[in-house]
């Protein structure tokens, strides 16, 4: 998972292959409550692994389920006639498929707990349920601002003789938490009148087609009116299978109307069918609209690239209101105005989501129009032959807010045709639903170019120190060259060949068999870590890497590190010779003094004893070498920035290079 501040996605050319999604999460918090409210125990499969998950696991727990993992599979045991442990104080994060069915679960039950959430839950309005539940008879107080969480419950005195009227029109999830909550007080019939049109319907539909496999047969008028008959009881289906999350494909079936190109390649997404319950399914017959081509098997989904560009549509997007926000990334890609409708729930989620679209999507360069409940989304120009007067595509960094879905959509504008990059801030936000997510798009795009960031200069200038971190922070892959040269050296050490036999060099360098394991570097799989950071190993690195032939045999491996998101590379030749194209690079020195006094330092600190003296003779030594040698010698490239370091801490080196590569990103 990406746990950086930010993630620099480069212009992605392409996408083809297989993915298999988390498992929904609509429906895996349901069934993990009506498994904890049932009689019995159920093995939950393909369960999704999320923080929206994890805080209803975690308040489950508190309230007494026994919950056991073995391999990939979740089993709960339900509380069946038991009542809730209680007192509870449950923090369910900003999980709203936690706050809404448990508190009303919680309040029908009745007992002392409260519930509370991350500052955006404690905005997201659930007084509508709250007024059900009260005129059930339940005990609900607001302990913060009226209307919202956090709550306080406490014993209910139930009245279920009349209708309880609940209002549908603002979020679904109230009426979906009173359908699993009120089988278990069932003793007579229990009417559920809907106030207001009822949007997000499919929800519902999930929930009541959950509530039949865990034995609950809700009869339905129209979408009026719900009755739960007397005598419901929750009982286990024994396991249950949770099909790959709906919203999330849409993700990927967008990628594959983008990103395929027109010949055979396409995008199969695994643990999905045509035939999913999940109301966002319906997404993949918006996308078809703008051009997608999709086939669907009984598990699978395979999208390719239809229109090109894609067509422009106007569409109610009340049944898919998730999934529509990937729409409205598509219409940078569609050739027209693109108008979302009937979308007012955007303005409750996790944050309001067409004032976060709008504000992003014109930092794109698109046009939008917003309104309560609609987005018209006009694209920045294609192409060349497009009008001067048209807007075009810019670099932008894009705010998340916090929003698992903006960042996920987002991502999909790095296939602009202008080749921008691209930043998503807060790239971890995608762990509420979809914590692999970046892994998986890169595990199926390519990108016109991998962004290598090379940091070059002489022995012990702090180089592998400053590349290291720099690649951290931007959650890029890391190439340290120097200990290619340095395993070289020991591999022939180990072999019995000299360090200046070119072609038996060059041949254990063609096929050194090492694995990057962390930290750790393995040599036969012996982890050489240590051994290689030696002095005598940094000598016979500087000795084997004269000689052209080794230099070509360790090109190959070297290049194979420029992996997606990114690679930061340091070395001797990395901006000159093995990444000549690399968007930045950077030259570090530091005076030969400096540069021995620190290696000095830090051999003492490692309780290794040296001298000043000689540790600067060998560098001299070692610097002569590099640089005068014929075969890629150590010298900055022509468009290097020189970075002198002598008087600068760490920090402020990475600092030097961040900021310098965000001006390149973001240019
Ligand atoms: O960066 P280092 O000290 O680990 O490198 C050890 C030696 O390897 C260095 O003296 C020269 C050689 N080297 C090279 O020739 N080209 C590189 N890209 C990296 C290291």
């Amino acid at each position: 998972m990406y746990s950086t501040a930010f993630l620099d996605l480069p212009a992605l050319a392409s996408a083809q292959g297989t993915v298999r999604l988390p498992g929904s999460k609509s429906i895996s918090n349901r069934v993990l409550l009506l498994a904890a409210l049932s009689e019995g125990r159920t093995v939950v499969h393909d369960l999704l692994d999320s923080d929206d998950t994890r805080v209803m696991l975690d308040a489950l727990q508190q309230l007494g389920c026994v919950i056991d993992r073995t391999g990939g599979t979740l089993a709960i045991t339900g509380l069946g006639a038991h009542k809730p442990r209680s007192p509870a104080q449950l923090f369910l994060g900003n999980a709203g498929t936690a706050m809404r069915p448990l508190t009303a679960a919680l309040a029908v039950l009745g007992g002392d707990f409260t519930l509370s959430g991350v500052a955006r839950m404690h905005e997201r309005p659930i007084g509508d349920l709250v007024d059900a539940l009260r005129q059930l008879g339940c005990t609900v107080d607001y302990s913060g601002n009226e209307g919202y969480p956090p709550l306080r419950i406490g014993q209910p005195n139930l009245r279920l003789d009349a209708p309880i009227a609940v209002r549908g029109d603002v979020s679904s999830q109230f009426l979906t938490a009173l359908l699993m909550a009120l089988p278990l007080v069932a003793s007579q019939d229990v009417v559920i009148d809907v106030v207001g049109e009822l949007i997000s319907k499919p929800y519902i539909e999930i929930t009541l087609n959950l509530l039949a496999r865990f034995g609950i047969r809700v009869q339905r008028d129209g979408w009026q009116r719900f009755t739960i008959p007397a005598g419901s009881r929750y009982q286990s289906p024994g396991s249950i299978y949770v099909e790959a999350d709906a919203s999330s494909a849409s993700y990927f079936v967008a990628l594959g109307a983008i990103a395929t190109g027109q010949g055979q390649a396409s995008i199969r997404i695994e643990g999905l069918g045509k035939d999913s319950i999940q109301g966002d399914i319906r997404f993949i017959e918006a996308a078809a609209m703008m051009g997608a081509q999709i086939d669907s098997g009984p598990n699978h989904l395979d999208i390719r690239q239809g229109a090109w560009p894609l067509k422009a549509i106007d569409l109610d997007c009340n049944h898919i209101p998730d999934a529509a926000m990937t729409l409205a990334v598509m219409a940078l890609y569609a050739e027209g105005t693109t108008t979302l409708r009937n979308i007012a729930s955007w303005r409750v989620k996790e944050t309001d989501r067409i004032a976060a679209m709008a504000c992003e999507l014109r930092k794109l360069g698109a046009t939008v129009v917003d309104g309560a409940d609609f987005i018209q989304i006009t694209p920045p120009a294609m192409a060349s032959s497009d009008t001067s007067t048209a807007s075009h595509w810019t670099s932008a960094s894009i705010h998340t807010y916090d929003d698992h879905r903006i960042a996920m959509c987002f991502s999909l504008a790095a296939f602009n045709p202008a080749r921008k990059m691209l930043r998503i801030e807060d790239p971890k936000c995608v762990a509420k639903t979809f914590p692999d997510y970046f892994e998986v798009l890169f595990s199926v795009a390519q990108a016109h170019q991998v962004p290598v960031i090379c940091v070059d200069g002489p022995t012990a200038s702090g180089k592998g120190t400053l590349a290291s971190q720099v690649a951290q922070r931007l959650g890029y892959h890391y190439l340290d060259s120097g200990a290619l040269y340095r395993l070289t050296a020991l591999a022939a050490q180990r072999a019995g060949v000299d360090w200046d036999d070119e072609a038996a060099l060059a041949q254990i360098a063609a096929h050194l068999p090492v694995v990057f394991e962390g930290h750790s570097v393995l040599l036969n799989e012996d982890d050489v870590s240590e051994l290689i950071r030696s002095e005598a190993m940094g000598i016979g690195a500087s000795k084997v890497s004269v000689f052209p032939a080794v230099r070509t045999a360790l090109k190959h491996l070297q290049l194979s590190f420029a992996q997606l998101p990114g690679l930061v590379a340091d070395g001797r030749d990395m901006g000159t010779v093995i990444f000549p194209t690399a968007p930045l690079k950077i030259f570090l020195t530091a005076s030969a003094a400096q540069r021995a006094e620190r290696r000095h330092k830090q051999l003492i600190s490692k309780g290794i004893s040296a001298k000043l003296d000689s540790l600067r003779s060998d560098l001299q030594e070692r610097d002569a070498r590099d640089s005068g040698r014929s075969a890629a010698p150590l010298k900055a490239a022509e468009d290097a920035v020189q970075l002198d370091n002598s008087a600068l801490s760490i920090e402020q080196s990475v600092d030097i290079v961040l900021d310098a590569w965000r001006s390149r990103v973001l240019a």
